[in-house]
């Protein structure tokens, strides 16, 4: 079966999906599976045959990047012709067909990757794909809606308000914090990014004049990654991740143990940003089933499988839960393309739950076949 991997992407999470695809190529079965690696640059253009992705990951302190290097051919898609539609153009101009593809992975992180526009465009093309939809692609993309979608569902989240970057006052922004009785600390974010890009950590500051500079500074880094700015108070709690495997449409969603990143150093004013997940990867490890009872740790399945359910996903996704002291549990977020970086939790996770990497792709990718 031959199977496109579409990788990196114009969004800020575009080296992260680099380091994924490393991650899938590497564990694809390659006796079941021909993989036709496809890039999309940082400016969104789509190309074959650039750097083979295997080779990259998180050592040394550069990110991957997809560019059009020597040797590289655009690639070319046409929506009309379905599974049949996936050229290489050469140098003279000429179209040469890649084949029949049997289906896509995406393993594209972020916005126009994992919020439903690849998603529709593979609909529109009628090509199989691994993973959600277009619904439940955009309304987890949106830390937003993801909160409304799951409140109708029943299902806890950090209660929080949502401000537009590019006209908000910061006082005006602060009284709404007020009116929603928010706690500190709060964390300001962007409403459509991922791997933390954008998140500030915001104490309660000594005079209001500090609390007003403080949240608009916080607002303004995370208008640089998306006007739509999700101001949330910070919960007591442990952040557990859960994988769900739902990978052929109508099964039962399966989840995972869940798991908890743990920090080699804890320090109480950090929090798990970019450059303590990505740059600095030995400063925590993994820990899969977390360490709480079992009971708590049923909780999070259940709401996790649930939460899945009620944003209508397919295929995977990666809800991560907060546990508070309680026992208690609440969503997070739900990452529908979530990393499969050396460091990611999902495939670790099914790992210890005893589905080996290669299963899991495997099965990923088998249940969307035709
Ligand atoms: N957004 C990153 C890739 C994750 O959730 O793993
Ligand atoms: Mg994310």
């Amino acid at each position: 079966k031959r199977i496109v991997v579409l990788y990196g992407g114009r969004a800020d999470e575009h080296s992260i999906s680099c380091i994924s695809t490393a991650g899938v190529l590497g564990a694809l079965d390659t006796d079941r599976f021909e993989a036709i690696p496809i890039g999309i640059t940082k400016d969104g253009k789509w190309i074959v045959d650039g750097e083979d992705p295997r080779g990259w990951n998180l050592d040394g302190g550069t990110l991957p990047v997809v560019e059009k290097t020597a040797g590289a051919r655009d690639a070319v898609l046409d929506v009309a012709l379905g599974q049949d539609g996936f050229f290489a153009r050469n140098a003279d101009g000429t179209l040469e067909s890649l084949g029949h593809i049997d289906a896509v992975f995406p393993v594209l992180h972020g916005p126009y990757g994992e919020d439903g526009t690849v998603q529709g465009l593979l609909e529109m093309m009628n090509v199989p794909y691994v993973g959600c939809g277009v619904f439940a692609s955009a309304a987890c993309m949106d830390k937003h809606y993801t909160k409304v979608v799951l409140a109708a569902a029943g299902i806890p989240t950090a209660p929080g308000v949502m401000v537009d970057a590019r006209t908000v006052k910061p006082a005006a922004a602060l009284e709404q914090v007020e009116q929603a009785e928010l706690t500190y600390p709060l964390f300001v974010k962007p409403s459509r990014a991922g791997s933390s890009f954008g998140v500030t950590k915001v104490e309660e500051a000594r005079t209001r004049e500090e609390q007003i500079e403080k949240l608009g500074s916080a607002i303004a880094e995370a208008g640089k990654h998306d006007w739509k700015v999700l101001i949330e108070q910070g919960i007591d709690g442990r952040e557990i991740e859960c994988a769900v495997l739902c990978a052929h449409p109508g099964d039962e969603p399966e989840a995972s143990w869940p798991g908890e990143i743990v920090l080699d150093h804890n320090d109480d004013d950090q929090f798990y940003d970019f450059d303590s997940k990505y740059m600095d990867a030995t400063a925590s490890h993994v820990e899969v089933p977390a360490n709480l009872p079992v009971s708590v740790l049923e909780d999070v399945r259940d709401v996790a499988r649930r939460a899945f359910v009620a944003v209508d996903g397919a295929g995977l996704s990666r809800v991560d839960t907060f546990v508070q002291p309680d026992g208690s549990v609440m969503v997070n977020e739900i990452n529908t393309m979530p990393g499969f970086t050396p460091i990611s939790m999902y495939p670790k996770a099914w790992d210890a739950t005893g589905v080996s990497y290669t299963e899991l792709i495997t099965r990923l990718i088998e249940g969307v076949l035709r």
